[in-house]
C-alpha cells in the first residue's frame, strides 16, 4: 500500500538506501556469489545482457571491468541474435523482474551455445533465475511503480560488489553505500524538485556526462521520458559538440552528470552549453564543476569515488518524478508501458 505516500515512485525512491543495504548484505552472505566471481573471472569474454534500466546498470558494471582489462560486451537484450557466444564465455543477465522476454531468450540461446549463465534478478523463482547456472538476487523488495527506482540502485550496489570481487579490490568502501544514497536523497530533494518543475514545460532536453556519468545520464533521460513524457537524450558530454549542440538555444535544459571523471573536459562542455544560452544544471558527485556564479550546481558528498553512481541515482529519479508531478501525469502508471515486458 501507499502508506501515506503520494505515489509508489516516491515511496520506492525513499526505500532505495535500505534496499541497497539489504542487497549488499544479502549477497555478501550468499555462497553463490563466489561461484559467479569464479566464472566471470575465468571467462574469456563476459557478455552483459539486459534491457532498459537494467541495461544501464549493466553498463556501469561493464565499464568498471573494461577499465580493469577484462573483455566485456554489453548486449541490449533485444539485439542478442546478432552475437554468438561459446563455452569460454560467461553471460550476466540483469533483470529486475526476471521475466523480460528479450533477456530470457538471449539467456537461453547463449546457454545453448555452452556459455555459463549468471543472473541478477529481484524476485525469487522467476524464469531468468531458474534457467541460470548461478542465480544472484538484489533485495529491493517489491517495486510497484513502472519506473525502476530502488531496483536500479540495488542493481548498481550489487554490481559494484561483484565487480570489486572480480577485480580483487577491497570491498570496505561499500559499508558507506547506504549512507551515501540516503544523504544524496535528502541533500538533493529540494533542488531536484526545483529542476523538475522548471523543465516540466520544456519539450526536449539533454543529459550529459563522462565515464560512469554516461550510463547515469542515460538512466536520467530514460526516466524523464518514461514518466514525464519529455523528450530527453543522453550523450557522452564530449560527443555533444558532434551534432547534438545544433539543437541548443536559449533556455534549452541540459543536465550535467558529474562523477568527478575528467572534470576539466566536462567543465569545457558546460561552458560550451552556457555560451549557447542553454539552461544548465549540474549534479556533482565529485569535485565542483562550477565555472561561474551563474551555474546551478549541487555537490553531493561521496566518501569514495566508487560510490558516485549510487549517489547520483536518487537525484536523477527525483527530477523525473517532480517533472511528472508538475505535468500532472501519473508517475506510477506511464502510458504505453508495462512493468514487465513479456513480449518481443
Ligand atoms: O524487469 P527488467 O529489469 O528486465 O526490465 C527491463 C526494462 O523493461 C525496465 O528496466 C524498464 O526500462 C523500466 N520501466 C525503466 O524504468
Amino acid at each position: 500500500s501507499l502508506e501515506g505516500y503520494e505515489s509508489f515512485m516516491i515511496k520506492e525512491i525513499r526505500e532505495s538506501w535500505g534496499a541497497v543495504r539489504d542487497t549488499i548484505a544479502g549477497l555478501m552472505g550468499d555462497v553463490e556469489i563466489g561461484k559467479a566471481v569464479k566464472a566471470l573471472d575465468r571467462a574469456r569474454r563476459v557478455f552483459v545482457v539486459a534491457a532498459g534500466t537494467s541495461f544501464h546498470a549493466g553498463l556501469i558494471f561493464s565499464l568498471r571491468l573494461l577499465r580493469n582489462g577484462k573483455t566485456v560486451i554489453p548486449v541490449i537484450a533485444s539485439e542478442h541474435e546478432f552475437l554468438e557466444t561459446d563455452e569460454d564465455d560467461a553471460i550476466l543477465v540483469i533483470s529486475q523482474s526476471g521475466e523480460t522476454m528479450d533477456s530470457l531468450l538471449a539467456l537461453k540461446r547463449f546457454k545453448s551455445n555452452g556459455s555459463f549463465v549468471i543472473s541478477l534478478t529481484n524476485t525469487l523463482g522467476n524464469s531468468i533465475s531458474s534457467y541460470s547456472n548461478v542465480a544472484l538476487h538484489t533485495r529491493a523488495g517489491p517495486e510497484i511503480g513502472v519506473a525502476a527506482t530502488k531496483t536500479f540502485t540495488s542493481q548498481v550496489g550489487a554490481l559494484l560488489l561483484l565487480s570489486s570481487m572480480i577485480i580483487g579490490e577491497s570491498i570496505d568502501y561499500l559499508k558507506e553505500a547506504e549512507t551515501v544514497v540516503a544523504n544524496s536523497f535528502s541533500k538533493s530533494i529540494g533542488y531536484m524538485e526545483k529542476i523538475g518543475r522548471e523543465v516540466a514545460n520544456k519539450s526536449s532536453m539533454y543529459y550529459l556526462g563522462k565515464g560512469l556519468g554516461v550510463p547515469m545520464a542515460m538512466e536520467g533521460a530514460l526516466k524523464i521520458k518514461e514518466i514525464a513524457y519529455i523528450h530527453a537524450e543522453a550523450y557522452p558530454a564530449g560527443e555533444s559538440k558532434h551534432g547534438p549542440i545544433a539543437l541548443v538555444e536559449k533556455g534549452f535544459p541540459v543536465i550535467f552528470v558529474n562523477t568527478g571523471e575528467l572534470v576539466d573536459e566536462l567543465r569545457n562542455n558546460l561552458k560550451e552549453m552556457q555560451s549557447r544560452q542553454a539552461r544548465t544544471y549540474v549534479i556533482s558527485a565529485g569535485p565542483e564543476l562550477k565555472s561561474d556564479s551563474e551555474t546551478r550546481e549541487i555537490v553531493l558528498e561521496v566518501s569514495d569515488p566508487r560510490l558516485t553512481t549510487l549517489a547520483l541515482a536518487p537525484p536523477l529519479q527525483l527530477i523525473a518524478y517532480y517533472a511528472a508531478k508538475e505535468r500532472g501525469t501519473n508517475p506510477d502508471r506511464p502510458r504505453n508501458l508495462a512493468k514487465t515486458v513479456t513480449v518481443r
